[in-house]
């Protein structure tokens, strides 16, 4: 390569590196203060979100083993395909402290793996958007259509096992409104599920794998299947079922009245029912609020230690020397 032809790059503060550089002394005085800033900042931000889980009162019920009959206990799976057993089961929840409105209902599977692959890929994105897509269902295989050919709308593994356990909350005596609109995500009621897309054929034949679908309400308002179609990251989820909207005193009872039908007890797993009020930060959550009050905490204790340190065993700064083991004070 000719060197005088050879292009020298154009002049700029960045290629010649003379751009304004930040090199901090890292001296005693400013990692105290840093760390005490830290420190100062963090545990209070902590015990508040400490605080604020630990007002958050959660009431959870399993009820999987209990709400099959002692004469089934050894075969419950025989008890939930049957379908003329008594599936209605009663339990009672004592309320620990006043639960004040909004309080979430949620249900809560065990040992569910929705993460599958095979599972969340079965179900039509098209086909849930728009009627004209029904009959793309090329990846909801088993669940795709009828035999006689008609397609299933919403097809798919997902829809086919939508859960179908039901509850029936009251106290004195009284029926507890579980107000189910608005329980799914905005953008999937809007944006994933049709509103001119209806149910058909779903649930109709062969093995019945969860709950069924009004045929008259579009899928952009079938919002306990929007709920279950969101598909969970993790085999123990919890999913939401509704919202009371009245409060409910402490040292009350709730009777809980419970349509025991998904059969979970073929692959061993949990169904809980879970009540939950809300703070600021959410549901209950103590994880937040330790580890904002453990890392202040560790910064304040080397605080300290870097004072203690700083005030008994001072070292001049740029004195290199002092490093130099023979000449050091204690060794001299
Ligand atoms: C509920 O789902 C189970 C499968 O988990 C099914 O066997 C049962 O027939 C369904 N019952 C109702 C009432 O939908």
């Amino acid at each position: 390569m000719d060197h005088k032809n050879a292009k020298k790059p154009s002049y700029s503060r960045f290629s010649q590196q003379e751009l304004p550089a930040w090199k901090p002394i890292l001296t005693p005085g400013w990692v105290i203060a840093s760390f005490i800033t830290i420190g100062a900042l963090f545990v209070p931000i902590g015990l508040l979100a400490w605080s604020a889980s630990d007002n958050v009162v959660e009431i959870s019920d399993r009820y999987d083993e209990a709400c099959v009959p002692d004469d089934f206990s050894s075969n419950a799976e025989s008890f939930i395909q049957n379908p003329d057993t008594e599936k209605t089961c009663i339990r009672n929840l004592k309320v620990p402290k006043k639960l004040v409105a909004p309080i979430f209902v949620y249900y809560q599977l065990e040992n569910f793996y929705q993460n599958h692959r095979r599972f969340v890929k079965s179900k039509s994105e098209k086909q849930l958007r728009n009627p004209e897509d029904e009959n793309d269902m090329h990846s909801c295989y088993p669940v795709a259509n009828t035999a006689d050919d008609k397609p299933i709308v919403p097809c798919g593994l997902i829809a086919w096992s939508l859960f179908n356990d039901t509850y029936k909350l009251s106290t004195r005596g009284k029926q507890l409104t579980i107000d189910k609109k608005g329980i799914a995500w905005k953008s999937d009621t809007e944006a994933k599920f049709g509103s001119n897309v209806f149910p058909k054929n779903f649930q109709k034949e062969g093995l019945i794998g969860g709950g069924t679908l009004d045929e008259r309400i579009p899928l952009s308002e079938q919002e306990d299947l929007i709920v279950w179609m969101r598909t969970a990251a993790l085999p123990k989820f919890r999913k939401l079922y509704g919202r009371i909207e009245t409060d409910i005193e402490a040292h009350d009872t709730i009777k809980v009245e419970i349509e025991n039908n998904y059969n979970t007890y073929k692959f061993g797993g949990r169904k809980k029912l879970v009540l939950s009020t809300t703070t600021w930060i959410g549901g209950k959550n103590d994880f937040v609020g330790m580890a904002y009050v453990s890392v202040g905490g560790i910064c304040l204790f080397l605080a300290i230690n870097f004072i203690l340190l700083y005030v008994f065993r001072p070292r001049r700064l740029g004195d290199p020397s002092y490093l130099s083991w023979n000449r050091h004070p204690i060794n001299a």
